[in-house]
């Protein structure tokens, strides 16, 4: 009983549709004229939307009100050429002036190219004020003068020249009494040559790419590959829709696959598919990365400006505490220059793992001693501030950097090798990145290479640290 509805639907949809069954293919030629899709000559082959008519062997384009030989069709740029009008003899007024010129129906989808060069003649002064050129100099000037063709044009009082294409003339070339009684039309002219090489008089016109044929039922549909059907913004008309993994290829009228490989060793439609989706995922994530990582450079900078106004604040804290009441001072690097004679060898005092102690004696006399932190030795500064026992610096006196690190890690201290700069106020989640990137670092260190990630790795690692670290901001 509840499939009756759709059945009743079936029916109607039947009966409404039988009227406009369409096909697929493409008209059969016309004389010696092949008539791609989606041209039709008749019902039943091409697309009902564009008409051609095929007439004792010969195409003939239809317009609003008359009709123009077909020269030339290229299905490949969608683009046929018709031939102008001619001239009635010994007059500058072409043939169909009576039908004021070329008129296309413009809802049809047809129009004329901006590859035509457009020349009116036997104008009137009305066209001086139009954006067309109609100077002395006009090429329609070289037209008249230097062929045959247009003779009987000589004397009269303008001519212009144009590009077709623009919104104005791209359904009509308009010849009338108050304009122009006269024109010509050439294809992808170029004004350097002499006019006795110019090509014979056309207008080109293009159509706009086919949609997928309507269809009534999926019989009209072309042998398995398209599915009769609607979608919502298709306003209830059914077309036949290519089925999954082909796409609609509107100049052979036909479902095609997605993709034709250009690789002559051979691959299939999928990994070319898969190669295109790799390369844009790759292209993302690389410009993902790079703005990541300039977010966090710029985040750094800022945290390294800010930790630096810390650690000075904190460094004379720890002075005043430890100095027993008496005032800390902060001294300048001049300052401590010229106390111990820039650093002369004659004040070292005794050097450490941290660095050397020099004697130095102030302006004011007061004699100084000066602990110098090796360069680039935060932890140092720190340990001489804190006077604290730490390992570091008695660490890497005997073993090399990577290996103390590795040791660091097994003992959870990795926190204790970060530059405080870094680490000093960094919050969960910085802390966590670090240690992420470190553990990534160590993987890097493994002997043997197999253990150790690849390039691709490894950025893929630091997008995925930096994408959680950023989205946790
Ligand atoms: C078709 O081509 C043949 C040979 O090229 C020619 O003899 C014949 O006239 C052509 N027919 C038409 C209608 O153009
Ligand atoms: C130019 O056009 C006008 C208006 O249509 C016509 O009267 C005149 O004869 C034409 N000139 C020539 C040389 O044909
Ligand atoms: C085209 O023909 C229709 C009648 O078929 C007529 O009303 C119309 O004026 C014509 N237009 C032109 C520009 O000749
Ligand atoms: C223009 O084409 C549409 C669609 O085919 C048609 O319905 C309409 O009658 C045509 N207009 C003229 C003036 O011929
Ligand atoms: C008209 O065309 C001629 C020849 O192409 C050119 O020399 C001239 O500058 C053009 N004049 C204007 C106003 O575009
Ligand atoms: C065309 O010929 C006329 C006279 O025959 C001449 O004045 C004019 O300069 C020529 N124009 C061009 C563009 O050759
Ligand atoms: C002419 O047709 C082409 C497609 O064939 C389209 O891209 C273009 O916008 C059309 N021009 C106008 C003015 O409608
Ligand atoms: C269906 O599509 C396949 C793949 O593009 C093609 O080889 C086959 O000829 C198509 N069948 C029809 C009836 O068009
Ligand atoms: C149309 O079909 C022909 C062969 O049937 C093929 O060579 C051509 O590539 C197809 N055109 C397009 C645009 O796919």
């Amino acid at each position: 009983m509840e499939t009756k509805p759709e059945l009743l639907h079936f029916l109607v949809a039947l009966l409404l549709c039988a009227g406009f069954a369409m096909s697929l293919t493409s008209c059969p030629d016309c004389g010696n004229t092949t008539v791609p899709y989606p041209l039709s000559t008749a019902s039943g082959c091409g697309d009902p939307s564009y008409k051609i008519r095929c007439s004792s062997g010969s195409l003939i384009f239809d317009t609003l009100n008359n009709s123009y030989p077909v020269e030339s069709i290229n299905p490949q740029s969608q683009r046929l050429v018709i031939r102008p009008a001619s001239l009635i003899s010994n007059t500058c007024i072409t043939t169909d002036k009576i039908h004021q010129g070329i008129q296309l129906n413009n809802t049809l989808p047809f129009n004329i190219t901006s590859g035509n060069t457009i020349m009116y003649l036997n104008c009137t002064n009305t066209l001086l004020q139009s954006p067309l050129n109609c100077s002395s100099t006009s090429l329609c000037h070289t037209y008249i003068n230097g062929t045959g063709d247009a003779t009987s044009c000589k004397d009269t009082a303008l001519c212009c020249t144009f590009k077709a294409g623009g919104s104005s003339n791209s359904y009509q070339i308009r010849v009338r009494d108050v304009g122009c009684s006269a024109y010509s039309s050439f294809v992808n002219l170029d004004p350097a040559w002499p006019v006795n090489r110019w090509p014979e008089p056309g207008l080109e016109i293009q159509w706009v790419s086919p949609r997928e044929p309507i269809c009534g039922s999926q019989a009209d549909c072309d042998g398995g590959n398209s599915t009769c059907g609607s979608y919502p913004s298709s306003n209830g008309i059914r077309r036949c829709f290519c089925n999954s993994g082909l796409v609609w290829d509107p100049i052979n009228g036909t479902c095609a696959e997605e993709i034709t490989c250009q690789n002559p060793g051979g691959c299939g439609s999928s990994t070319d598919h898969t190669a295109l989706i790799a390369g844009l995922t790759c292209g993302l994530a690389a410009a993902l990365v790079v703005s990541a990582i300039a977010l966090l450079l710029y985040k750094r900078h800022k945290r390294i400006k800010e930790a630096q106004a810390r650690l000075v604040r904190e460094r004379e804290e720890i002075l005043n505490a430890s100095g027993g009441g008496r005032a800390a001072k902060l001294f300048s690097g001049k300052e401590l220059k010229n106390a111990t004679n820039d650093f002369s060898r004659d004040s070292l005092l005794g050097a450490g793992g941290y660095g050397e102690v020099y004697k130095g004696i102030l302006r004011d006399g007061t004699v100084i001693a000066v602990k110098c932190a090796k360069l680039g030795n935060a932890k140092g500064t720190d340990q001489i501030l804190n006077e604290k026992a730490i390992d570091f610096n008695r660490a890497a006196d005997d073993v090399n950097l990577a290996v103390y690190v590795q040791r660091m890690v097994e003992e959870e201290r990795l926190m204790d090798v970060i530059d405080p700069v870094l680490s000093n106020g960094a919050n969960t989640v910085e802390l966590e990145t670090m240690k992420a990137l470190a553990f990534l670092a160590l993987g890097c260190l493994e002997e043997r290479r197999q253990n150790r990630p690849s390039m691709k790795e490894v950025a893929e690692e630091i997008a995925y640290i930096i994408s959680i670290a950023t989205a946790k901001d």
